[in-house]
């Protein structure tokens, strides 16, 4: 089957769907999901959205707190965008219909989280990404432009390559004429052709085998626009959270949000001691990656599998007020966290790299944009900090919706693209050959890739790598398509950009830490 529409929209997160809403009103618009519309990283964010709203808050203190959990590699220009551009887009939000919390003062009430040195961050209770999901999928269901496809699957982007031609990584005239998508409900591989695409297929989490992120986080993105030759950047940066729950063989790992700490919860080691200020004079508040590596640390020399997160102390009615998400998931499992101590753990969080992007979202590929947490802005740097995630979608949601609306009349379908070449593909493969080589893929990855990095486990880990990539491109090419396998692909993918990523990386900054070279500033070798 053949579709065609003017904007094509690959993700139902908060990118997508605020792309699809903004863009509507010039075109058809197809969104697919590879679920239900309504799964995503974004329906469990919990902090909540930063942006400077009163006094004595400033654009400046919130760039500055940017850069600096960045490490020096954010890029000035694109910080100073998104802090300037935030409120104008979380207004958006709210004249969608999102709801954030107010204090008893009728003013937004505002959350802490660690590197923010002011109270700036918009929430609803612990539950800001549900609030925001499910507005905007209701809004999106009633666009009368926008159809919705759901239980689809974004295999490749198309270029020129599937009309037989050569294409180098970065040429400058690659162009995106839309995506093939795999049917789940009738495992057919469907052509989309579209005039503008958007990828915002979200993050990477399930490459590591403790993860705050839902299912669908594979990286396919990101893998399919490294196929496509488009350029793919700073991956070696993936945020792992500090405190995540600790409850070994729970896949997704609950969150337990920073802006717990923000309220004043403290981190303990196994002995009830407070640690943090042992590494960082910020404590507890300090940002993720120095309190990630922190947590690690204690946990080796301890011995221990996970740490503490001590509210103890709190007012109980305002914690259970504002945390009720969180206090009801921990009673589910007897812990009251009025009166005892969160086991938790750091989780692999988000990918702070991806596919490169300019100041509108457009891709080294024309016609395809990045949004959201699959591309590389230059905002985070090599780290980002907490709770600008949510505003960078909607500031680049935003910013692409205007640069392709304005440049679409001068787009054409290209309608020679041909059909999905099945290559006659018959196997079924044995679902036992993908689940091995998905767990062996998450294993590489946390035992070698993970909080602390060296050449030697990094090496290893290509190598290790390298032999289940073989295997896997085999099956692929001769198999009947399935998601499963897809994922497991795309996971690949994604891991040797990280590994390869990493070993270029001559010193520790940000969210990379390698023993080799544990400081900070390249080292020049002869
Ligand atoms: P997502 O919301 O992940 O959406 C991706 C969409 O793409 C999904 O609908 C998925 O099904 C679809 N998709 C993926 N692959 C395919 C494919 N091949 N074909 C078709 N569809 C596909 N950030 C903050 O700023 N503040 C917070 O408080 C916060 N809390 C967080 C808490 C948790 C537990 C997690 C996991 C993340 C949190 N983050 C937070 C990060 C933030 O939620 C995400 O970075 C952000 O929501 C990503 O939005 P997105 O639209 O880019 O992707
Ligand atoms: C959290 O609530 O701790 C997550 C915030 C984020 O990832 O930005």
């Amino acid at each position: 089957m053949i579709k065609e529409t003017d904007f094509l929209v690959i993700g139902s997160g908060i990118a997508g769907l605020s792309f699809a809403l903004k863009v509507a009103e010039h075109g058809k618009v197809i969104l697919i999901s590879k679920t239900s519309l309504d799964e995503s990283n974004t329906k469990y964010a919990q902090g909540g959205i930063a942006a400077v709203t009163y006094e004595p808050d400033n654009y400046l203190k919130h760039v500055e707190d940017t850069l600096i959990a960045g490490d020096g590699l954010c890029n000035r220009e694109i910080v100073e965008m998104v802090v300037r551009e935030a409120p104008a887009q979380i207004q958006q939000l709210i004249d969608w219909g999102v709801k954030f919390d107010l204090n008893d003062k009728g003013k937004y009430d505002l959350g802490r989280e660690g590197g923010h040195s002011e109270y700036r961050v918009l929430h609803h209770r612990d539950k800001t990404g549900e609030e925001i999901q499910n507005t905007l999928v209701e809004k999106v269901k009633n666009h009368r432009n926008i159809e919705v496809h759901e239980n689809q699957f974004a295999v490749e982007v198309i270029t020129q390559h599937h009309l037989g031609k050569l294409v180098k990584r970065g040429q400058k005239d690659t162009d995106c004429y839309g995506a093939y998508v795999l049917d789940l409900n009738t495992d057919q591989v469907n052509t989309f052709l579209s005039r503008v695409t958007l990828i915002a297929t979200g993050g990477t989490g399930n490459l590591y085998d403790t993860t705050t992120n839902p299912k669908i986080a594979t990286g396919d993105g990101i893998a399919m626009v490294f196929r496509a030759k488009g350029i793919i950047e700073n991956m070696e940066f993936i945020q792992f959270h500090p405190t995540s729950l600790y409850n070994p063989g729970v896949k997704p790992s609950f969150l337990i949000t920073e802006a717990l700490r923000g309220f004043g919860a403290i981190l303990r080691g196994p002995d009830g001691q407070k640690f943090m200020k042992k590494y960082d004079e910020r404590g507890s508040l300090a940002p993720r990656d120095i309190v990630a590596r922190a947590i690690d640390h204690e946990m080796k020399i301890t011995g221990s599998d996970h740490v503490f997160l001590d509210c103890t102390h709190l007012d109980s009615k305002k914690l259970k007020d504002h945390f009720p998400n969180i206090y009801t998931k921990c009673l589910s499992l007897n812990i009251d966290i009025t009166k005892e101590m969160i086991p938790v753990i750091p989780a692999a969080h988000y990918m702070c790299g991806g596919i490169k992007v300019d100041q509108n979202g457009c891709s080294t590929i024309n016609h395809l944009y990045a949004v959201g947490e699959v591309s590389s802005t230059g905002l985070h740097g090599a780290n980002r900090l907490a709770s600008n995630s949510l505003a960078e979608a909607v500031v680049y949601a935003d910013r692409a919706a205007k640069d392709s609306i304005q440049k679409i009349q001068d787009i054409k379908i290209n309608k020679e693209i041909p059909e999905w070449d099945t290559k006659g593909a018959t196997y079924t493969e044995e679902m036992v050959m993908i689940t091995q080589n998905y767990k062996e893929v998450q294993q590489i990855m946390s035992n070698y890739v993970g909080i602390v990095r060296s050449n030697l486990r990094l090496e290893r880990a290509m190598r290790r790598l390298e032999i289940i990539y073989k295997e896997t491109e085999e099956l692929y090419e001769k198999s009947i398509l399935s998601q499963q396998l897809c994922e497991l692909r795309n996971l690949i993918n994604v891991g040797y950009l990280i590994i390869k990523m990493a070993q270029e990386m001559h010193e520790s900054r940000g969210l990379h830490y390698t023993i080799d070279y544990p400081k900070k500033g390249a080292i020049t070798e002869f």
